[in-house]
């Protein structure tokens, strides 16, 4: 066992944290050996609002996954999301040195794609080459010993506000744990949930989470766009709070045991209690109406997500269909609702690939934190750019992923 390696991802939510931990073994087999998911406090917009409470709930949600797995979590890959991060598709070219296209080559195009004019308060997160361009023969993904003089590259840029990003690592450290690297919610996810078939066919990965709904699009087997809408389940227990005007935790759990979106085999007559407040008594509705103002959010939510499928140039869909993730992605009714409404294929992505408590991570809000693990496992991804290619940014390009990446 003294060889088998444990590794924590860590899933910082609006909602809820959540926290998987697995080992792999030396025959490579990952298992799933412990989770912890806790209310998230203290976080806001992908950003900490009150450090103590964020502090607080990692180390409740560590601490559950701890004593599921056994052991001591001193380190954690950390995953990043929210309204704050941006995207836009960059270029890069460069005249190669050598003969062949060499690492350091591959440096100097990224680079180039890199250097854009940035606000002041942002960073760029990961820089993701899609596909590279010899001598002015497109489409190769792995370019490295090709001979060639002249290198372009298509590259997707990820960009965020440091501040949030440094909150939240230092919240971590209260909680005594270490940040071993930082990655992009989606990128994740796709791990896990995504197949290279699918990937390459073109398929895109939506993650209902609490505050916001992710968008990541994957086509010819790289990450093309990334979106985030300011819209979530939470809001959809906020119109049932409304709507019946009832408390949030009601509304929520009316949601996560009677909610569904409207279907036409739905028994109109059933009938769910509604908790009454302040000594009044409950009241009886039907599941029927409940379901309809859970539909009317989703629907929106799933008509935002075509909105920008055919901004960004995908208005019949994609072949490989929608793959979802995010607790709210738990609904009922969801992939029948949105093959209607995208009208592509709609399957729940529940993170493959692992054994152990493979039946807990099923859920796919696990999807982040598993994706995480198996990235760490792998090295995948790490910072993407720099990892991938033991290069330091640049100074003042985002000196928390320098001292990350020079320990
Ligand atoms: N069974 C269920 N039915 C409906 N909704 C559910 C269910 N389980 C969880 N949810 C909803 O999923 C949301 C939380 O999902 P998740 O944990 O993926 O979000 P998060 O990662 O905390 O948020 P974000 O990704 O926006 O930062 C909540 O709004 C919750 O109500
Ligand atoms: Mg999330």
């Amino acid at each position: 066992m003294t060889k088998d390696t444990i590794i924590a991802g860590l899933d910082l939510g609006t909602s809820r944290i959540k926290c998987v931990v697995a080992v792999r073994h030396e025959d490579g087999q990952v298992d799933v050996i412990g989770t912890g998911t806790h209310p998230a406090k203290g976080l806001r917009n992908g950003g900490v609002c009150n450090p103590e409470d964020a502090a607080r709930s990692i180390r409740a949600a560590v601490e559950e996954a701890e004593l599921m797995a056994g052991c001591e979590i001193n380190e954690v890959f950390l995953a990043i999301s929210g309204r704050h991060l941006e995207s836009f598709n960059s270029y890069g070219m460069v005249r190669v040195e050598g003969e062949t296209i060499a690492a350091s080559d591959l440096e100097r195009v990224v680079d180039m794609a890199r250097a854009v004019r940035l606000p002041a308060d942002q960073a760029i997160l990961h820089v993701v080459p899609q596909s590279y361009v010899i001598d002015g023969q497109p489409g190769i993904s792995r370019p490295l010993g090709m001979s060639g003089v002249r290198l372009e590259v298509a590259a997707h840029v990820i960009l965020g506000h440091q501040e949030p990003i440094q909150q939240i690592e230092a919240c971590c450290r209260d909680a005594g744990l270490q940040v071993v690297d930082v990655l992009l919610a989606p990128l994740a996810q796709a791990e896990v949930v995504l197949t290279p078939q699918s990937k390459d066919l073109g398929v895109v990965l939506v993650d209902i989470g609490g505050d916001t709904t992710d968008i990541a699009v994957f086509v010819e087997g790289s990450l093309q766009h990334t979106a985030v809408l300011p819209v979530g389940g939470e809001h959809i227990t906020l119109d049932i709070k409304k709507c019946l005007n009832t408390p949030t935790v009601e509304a929520e759990h009316l949601k996560q045991t009677h909610g569904a979106v409207l279907d036409e085999d739905m028994d109109l007559d059933a009938v769910v209690e509604v908790p009454g407040v302040g000594g009044r008594r409950p009241r009886h509705i039907k599941r029927h109406a409940l379901c309809e103002i859970i539909d009317a959010r989703v629907d929106e939510i799933l008509k935002l997500v075509a909105d920008e499928l055919q901004q960004v140039g995908y208005p019949e869909g994609l072949p490989g269909g929608v793959v979802f993730t995010g607790g709210a992605a738990n609904l009922q009714g969801l992939c029948e609702l949105a093959e209607r409404v995208l009208d592509m294929p709609a399957t729940l992505g529940g993170p493959k690939g692992l054994n152990g408590l493979s039946d807990v991570v099923q859920n796919p809000r696990y999807a982040t934190a598993c994706g995480l693990v198996v990235c760490g496992i792998n090295q995948r991804h790490m910072m993407w750019y720099g990892r991938q290619k033991n290069v330091v940014p640049r100074k003042g390009i985002f000196s928390m992923f320098q001292r990350l990446f020079s320990r």
